[in-house]
């Protein structure tokens, strides 16, 4: 006979008042066991809710006594009769909490082994807002067991929205047309910007599918197949370096029409947004606001601003140019700028000290810049360290162009590159807002960014903003002409919303001749072009409609919509932030019988192992693994700590630097030592004077020989933080 009847099984989340009296068969996770001497009481959870289970003593087949003994998360059959709480005992933060069910019989279907971590949410239990992670649980071991932290409601929660958002969206399409088709996974690259992930063919021996970056090409291929309106929740997979709202494999709302313009993508996506921000109990008003690229940089120093908060930048070069503070003179006279924000009625949070010992003298300089001008508006009057040296008119035309008033402070950043300023500007911004905590947690403010440039100059060549397909603005240009390129407009937008890119996309390239000069201005030759995208080409030769589209990333858009911490936690299995995956240990080595059927060879440092992440402790070390090289993320941690911002060319140059230093410890570690004798001291020397040195003999005169400044025998040095 079998175990259980499942046609009689009613969910956990499900019993109602309406069954008092009548008997019910659940069947699901052992939540909570308490003891009450004479009654046991367990909360029994499965996806649709709790309900309580009470044990009497006498129950036949010895049920009592089996509850009692039950391991929490073991699962389990209960048959038991439904009956109405007392009013005293009713819990209302429980959709069951009007009954309970006295248990008749006990079944253990599985029980379960101690738990590397609880699991239970009690505080929901009790209607308490439920932490993401109550017991600061260590990120890597919820994924490690990432089954386990899937059986806690708020995380269960967090992907049934999902599933909601997603389903909103097919229905959203499919109601306006659009059809939702697959591309293919095995494929070609796909320029998006980042490293492909390979995949080497066994049957085309020493070649190699690339993963799409993105379904870029094959959703253009739709429109030349005459498609019209295609949709895809489609995976897309990055080799890049990670970032919290980044993740090597990715999904994208991904869409493409034909016959279309701007406004369709624009008037589609704030109707779309509209809808399933409603989701999260959020409401967004259209139409979306719009900032130019060139606005965006000037007023807020990044294409991504954060419109939660204001703070715009006002530029005060023409104010300041004749000033007699000389240092901001000699930078405006070599073509530099002096912009600035204002921060209002934060005078009192923002002290003297604050600004001039931290802000000026630490935080702005690791930002980049070489100082922080600030001013407060005190007394009707703007007071600081430098006031003194604007003139009357300097400072009334200041404070009247912040508008600023008792309280407020302004900050200033001046430097002979006018993107320096916005750059640091940009970051101050959000540091200061972050700070004194000015952003609305509740506010969801979206904006579309609108006429990027088409290109950009990174790493002394010349690089598509979004990727190579994107429409310029004129077509007249010339390929061989940088001045020209540069100064060409790009028919792109993003979506941001509170300082996050949601979405991004673009009118496309629907002529070859465009196209192919599009591919020359990057420097591609015809070869090059040829192998990479002549299909491509061909294809855009037999008659292309024009078309244009946008993917909005879903994971970024569920985590905001759900107020989710990170894109992690609207992701079933992640990767952690070192790329791996604490469940399956994927990457993984693989044997050399697999490798050489694909006719690949590991050469240089071996099957190496993403290093530990902290929250792989306990895992003992595999010793076949090899040498753990540091990854991005390793040298991001190293930069947060040492509060240094890098980009993305400072990591991999720091990364590029060190590892092979630990490639050549590695090598060093290897060596077999045995037997060969030293060939110099092999102990520390101490108290050893070079003699050579006047002044280094012990003596604290000669010691302090070079103090700019002393005070007896010691060096003075300035004071960093007051009292
Ligand atoms: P883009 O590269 O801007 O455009 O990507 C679109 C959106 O995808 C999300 N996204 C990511 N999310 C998580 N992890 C990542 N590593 C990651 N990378 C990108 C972002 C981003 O805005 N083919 C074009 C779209 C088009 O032109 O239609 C594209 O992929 O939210």
């Amino acid at each position: 006979m079998a175990e259980y009847d499942w046609k009689e099984r009613i969910p956990c989340g499900a019993v109602r008042a309406e069954h008092d009296g009548t008997e019910v068969s659940l069947m699901g996770w052992v939540d909570a066991v308490r003891d009450h001497g004479n009654l046991i009481f367990i909360h029994l959870r499965d996806v649709s809710g709790l309900v309580q289970v009470v044990f009497a003593p006498g129950l036949p087949g010895a049920g009592y006594e089996a509850a009692s003994r039950l391991s929490v998360e073991s699962v389990v059959k209960v048959t038991g009769l439904v009956k109405s709480r007392d009013p005293s005992t009713r819990n209302p933060h429980l959709r069951t909490g009007d009954i309970e069910v006295f248990a008749r019989s006990l079944t253990v279907l599985s029980p379960s082994a101690p738990l590397p971590f609880h699991i239970s949410e009690k505080a929901m239990v009790f209607g308490e807002e439920v932490e993401s992670n109550p017991e600061k649980v260590d990120e890597d071991l919820r994924l490690q067991y990432r089954y386990l932290d899937l059986r806690r409601p708020s995380v269960q929660e967090m992907f049934i929205k999902r599933h909601r958002i997603i389903k909103m969206i097919r229905d959203f399409f499919d109601e306006r047309g659009f059809l939702e088709i697959e591309t293919p996974i095995l494929t070609k690259s796909t320029p998006e910007g980042a490293r492909d992930y390979l995949v080497p063919s066994r049957v085309h021996r020493g070649k190699f599918y690339a993963l799409p970056q993105s379904p870029q090409i094959f959703k253009q291929l739709f429109m030349m197949g005459g498609m019209d309106r295609y949709f895809q929740i489609a995976r897309c997979f990055r080799d890049e370096d990670l970032r919290p709202n980044r993740q090597p494999e990715f999904t994208q709302l991904d869409v493409e029409a034909s016959f279309i313009d701007e406004e369709f993508i624009y008037q589609l996506m704030e109707t779309l947004m509209v809808r399933i921000f409603t989701l999260g109990a959020v409401e967004l008003v259209p139409p979306f606001p719009r900032l130019t690229y060139a606005e965006a940089m000037e007023k807020y120093g990044t294409d991504r601003p954060d419109l939660r908060f204001g703070m715009a930048f006002s530029d005060v070069s023409g104010i300041l140019r004749e000033t007699g503070y000389s240092v901001i003179r000699s930078i405006l006279a070599g073509g530099g700028k002096v912009k600035g924000f204002c921060v209002r009625g934060r005078s009192r949070e923002l002290s003297k000290n604050l600004l001039q010992n931290e802000y000026a003298m630490k935080i702005v300089p690791a930002m980049g810049a070489g100082g922080l001008t600030w001013m407060k508006v005190e007394g009707g009057e703007l007071r600081s360290n430098v006031v003194q040296f604007f003139s009357p008119g300097e400072k009334r035309a200041i404070i009247e162009e912040f508008g600023a008033g008792e309280g407020d402070v302004i900050m200033l950043i001046a430097d002979s590159s006018p993107q320096l300023v916005n750059r640091v500007l940009g970051d101050l911004r959000l540091h200061v807002a972050r700070r004194l905590l000015l952003i609305d947690p509740g506010a969801f403010r979206p904006v579309w960014i609108t006429d990027f440039p088409l290109f950009e100059y990174k790493d002394r060549r010349l690089a598509s903003q979004h990727h190579p397909f994107t429409m310029p603005d004129r077509t007249d240009f010339d390929p061989f002409d940088l001045e020209d390129l540069l100064s060409l407009g790009s028919r792109a937008y993003d979506l941001v919303m509170n300082g996050e890119e949601l979405g991004g996309g673009s009118l496309r390239i629907h002529r070859m001749d465009v196209q192919d000069k599009v591919f020359q201005a990057l420097g591609l030759g015809r070869g090059e072009v040829e192998a990479k995208f002549g299909f491509f080409l061909n294809a855009l030769r037999y008659g292309t409609p024009p078309h244009g589209g946008i993917a909005v990333g879903m994971d970024r858009l569920v985590a905001m919509i759900l107020g989710a911490g990170s894109i992690r936690d609207v992701i079933a299995f992640p990767k952690n932030r070192s790329a791996f995956c604490p469940l399956t240990e994927a990457p993984s080595a693989v044997g050399e019988a697999q490798l050489s059927e694909l006719g690949l060879d590991i050469t240089g440092p071996g099957n190496t192992r993403p290093k530990k992440a902290p929250g792989e402790a306990g895992k003992s070390a595999d010793p076949a693994a090899g040498l753990e090289l540091i990854s991005s993320s390793d040298v991001l941690h190293l930069a947060e700590l040492a509060r240094l911002t890098l980009g993305d060319d400072e990591v991999s140059a720091l990364k590029n630097d060190l590892n092979p230093i630990l490639e050549y410890v590695e090598t060093l570690r290897k060596l077999d030592t045995a037997g060969v004798k030293p060939s110099g001291p092999a102990t520390a020397a101490e108290n050893v004077w070079r003699e050579d040195v006047p002044g280094n003999t012990g003596d604290p005169e000669g010691i302090l020989e070079n103090a700019p400044d002393r005070e007896d025998s010691y060096f003075k040095v300035p004071r960093i933080l007051e009292g």
